[in-house]
Parts: C-alpha cells; structure tokens; sequence
C-alpha cells in the first residue's frame, strides 16, 4: 500500500496515546486507511525530557518546522495560539493535510486556517478540539449539513462538571471539589482555564460555528464561570428538582425586524439550572455531552469522555484514517481491503 508520512506535534498526554496507538495498531489502520501511517517525527520542546514507554526517542526532533515540511500529514497537539498557528499554515502551504486537537487557536482564528486548508486544497479536521472522544464536530459539519440546527447545549467542561457534580452528591463547597478534582488530576493546579469557563467558551465557538455555519469566535462568547456557584446554589437547585450544571448555549435567535431576515446568534456559557428529567442533568463526573435541536432530526445527544490521552486519540487517528482516505482513495468511505473475515457468532458464544 502507499505509505502517508505523518508529523505529530506535541508529545504530551495526547500526543503520546497517539504516537502509541499509530504503532501498535499500524496494520488495522493501514488496512482503513489504504496507506501505511508512517510516523516520521515527533516535535517537542525539549529533547531528552522522559517520555512514555512505547515511543521510539529517534523519532522525538525539536525543528518542528523542518518535520512539518517532510510530512504529508500533520497532526497538531501542542494547544495554544502560536507556535502551532505559524506551524499549520507553514505546513498547508507545503501540501500537508492537517489534523489538530486545538481548540483555542480554532476560536481564536479558525476562519484563516479554513482559508488555508482552502487556499492549499488540503484538510483540515478536528473532531479532538470538541469534547475529546465525542463525535460531534463532523456530524455538525457532515451528518446534519442537510438539516437546519437551531440548538444545542453542551456540557463540555469535564473539570467542572465534575465540580458541580461533587456540589451536588455531598454537599460540598466548591473549593473543597475544586481540591477533589485537583487531587484526582481533572482539575489542573491552576484551574483557571475550567472555572471560569474559557474552556468551554472555546468549544462553544467552534461548535456554534459549525452548527450556524458562520463564525463565531471565543471572544464572541459571553462568558461566566462556576467560581461563584455556592453550596446553597446547588442545594436550592435540587430542591427545586433541578441540578446546576456550566452549559455551552449556542442558539439562534429570532430576527429583529429591518436588515435582519435571518436573525442572529447567542453562544454563551454560564451556570444553568437544567431540569432532572432533562438527558443533561445524568451527565455525572467528568463526562461531557452534547445535545442538539435540529429541525428535521428533532433532539440528539452525543455522550462520552471529553478529555484525556486515550479517548481524545480515538478522536486524533478517526481524522487520520479520514484524511488518509481523501489522499489516497479519494474520499470514498473505505476501501475493500479494510475488511477482515472475522466470524459472525450469533449468540456471542466463543
Ligand atoms: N480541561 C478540559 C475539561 C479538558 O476539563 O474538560 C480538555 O478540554
């Protein structure tokens, strides 16, 4: 088969489930994909640093630049604006097709590395920047394309969710499950990033932008955090039969007269009393969801883990496979050769 040489940016807790799975699941994938995913370099800050057990060091350079200019696939997981903005546009230019996790830089400037990918006649796929292993990005942007979204709410911060969650079931204060969540590593030593919500202000950028179909970025995002939800917050909620939960809402909104046929959007994020019947309220822990209001296809929800090494690598190497397929078949949905013969057991006996 042909062989799609692969650039990985970024060796942390993502990038290394990446860089695991791509080896040990290398002739699965090549048989998905049609191509071999040949991993030709991982770019780090520093070399020398330990890393995981399982990833070759020869493979570990610091001239990210120079790697992403020897791929024909990058697959960005270093977060933040730059150097992984300079490095993306530097590699679309050179042909690459990318895949990236970074969802700060698509609500920062999505619209110009669109462009890019545009202007290159490349990919460009993210389904990791949303909610880790969750799809939702490509059934906004695919599966729903046909039909009209007027909603969705989102739990997408795990961190607090899980805050909320812990407030909850024992009555805590938030600063003592903040101390929880620290402890169990959801929540990081500064948690800032999750508390006050631009975490999830990001994400609801990229998904109201998917879903409108126009662009909205983090800065667009009205914005309150959880900082200032009390225990008697959540225990007046649960006696009003609701429990509080941080929702991304994306919605569209009803026109206002003159000039304004369409309407508009709202995207904001901010504690919110959500019913206990509603499929949102039995989003417990860490977990995150998405729901969607779409016209035609009535109400959706997307469920699972939306953040860590492993699920958010699922999410990584689906865009990999994806974007393997474009170059090499030419977008069709699979190739022969990706099925095995397995044996169909009926019953499920071995
Ligand atoms: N810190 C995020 C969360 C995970 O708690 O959901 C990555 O987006």
């Amino acid at each position: 088969p042909p062989v799609l040489r692969v650039a990985l940016l970024g060796c942390g807790v993502v990038g290394s489930a990446v860089a695991r799975q791509l080896v040990e699941q290398a002739d699965e994938l090549a048989a998905r994909a049609g191509a071999r995913l040949e991993l030709v370099g991982i770019a780090v800050r520093r070399a020398g640093r330990r890393r995981e057990p399982g990833i070759d060091p020869a493979l570990l350079t610091t001239d990210a630049e120079g790697l992403v200019e020897r791929a024909d696939v990058v697959v960005e997981v270093i977060g933040g604006i730059e150097p992984a903005r300079g490095l993306l546009l530097r590699a679309m230019a050179a042909g690459a097709s990318v895949v990236t996790a970074n969802k700060a830089l698509l609500a920062e400037d999505g619209p110009r590395l669109y462009a890019a990918a545009d202007a290159a006649g490349v990919d460009l796929y993210f389904e990791a920047a949303v909610a880790g292993a969750i799809p939702i990005v490509r059934p906004l942007r695919d599966s729903l394309v046909g039909d009209r979204v007027e909603r969705v709410l989102g739990v997408v911060n795990g961190t607090t969710n899980f805050v909320l969650d812990r407030m909850d079931s024992t009555g805590a204060g938030f600063e003592e499950a903040v101390q929880e969540a620290q402890s169990l590593g959801y929540a990081e030593a500064d948690p800032t990033a999750d508390v006050e919500g631009f975490d999830a202000a990001a994400k609801a950028a990229i998904i109201a932008s998917l879903a409108f179909h126009t662009r909205v970025r983090a800065a667009d995002v009205h914005r309150e955090g959880i900082t200032g939800v009390t225990a008697g917050d959540v225990a007046a909620a649960r006696d009003a039969g609701a429990v509080v939960k941080l929702l991304a809402i994306c919605e569209r909104t009803a026109p206002t007269g003159d000039g304004d046929a369409e309407g508009g959007v709202s995207v904001r994020v901010h504690p919110a009393m959500v019913p206990r019947e509603h499929p949102l309220a039995g989003v417990r822990g860490a977990f995150n969801a998405v729901f969607v209001e779409a016209r035609s296809a009535g109400s959706l929800m997307f469920y699972g883990q939306g953040a860590g090494g492993e699920p958010t690598a699922s999410a990584v190497l689906g865009d990999l496979v994806a974007v393997a397929r474009h170059r090499v078949v030419g977008g069709r949905g699979s190739s022969e050769s990706a099925y095995a013969d397995l044996p169909v057991r009926p019953m499920g006996e071995a």
